[in-house]
């Protein structure tokens, strides 16, 4: 795995800003120097939306690569998007979703991901460092 591509979907531009009871007083741009720091030979690349169908072009666009992992967190689309998850079934890379929060133990709206089915995994609930663990589990 050479190249490794983070998709993250609406409001997470609002790390570290964003009911940082949940999500954390660290900002999106922070952790992601931390990660390229610890992993040099692997080369990050991030994309961020707010809007449903650039997320869908996005995988659509890194979705063939080889020796590419790709790392999803849909947010709230997550709950919603039959496109996205239509999308993560489509394409070839393979894709862990992540959480930083346990959408399992929140409200009932959350419970459900229609992108889990697709993904070679899915890490919930550890905050940050789930993107790190998602790293690790292309690496392995
Ligand atoms: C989230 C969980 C979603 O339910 C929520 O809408 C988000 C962030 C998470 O990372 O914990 O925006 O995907």
């Amino acid at each position: 795995m050479d190249k490794i591509v983070i998709i993250n979907g609406p409001n997470l531009n609002l790390l570290g800003k964003r009911e940082i009871n949940i999500y954390g007083n660290e900002s999106f741009d922070s952790f992601l120097l931390k990660l390229e720091k610890k992993y040099p030979n692997i080369s990050f690349h991030y994309f961020q939306s707010n809007i449903e169908g650039e997320i869908v072009t996005a995988l659509q666009k890194y979705g063939f690569l080889k020796n590419t992992g790709i790392i999803l967190n849909p947010a709230a689309y997550t709950h919603t998007s039959i496109a996205i998850a239509d999308a993560v079934k489509a394409i070839k890379t393979p894709v862990v979703e992540v959480h930083i929060s346990n959408i399992t133990n929140r409200e009932k709206y959350r419970h459900i991901s229609y992108i889990s089915p697709f993904c070679k995994g899915s890490i919930v609930g550890f905050g940050l460092n789930g993107y790190q663990l998602a790293v690790e589990s292309f690496l392995k």
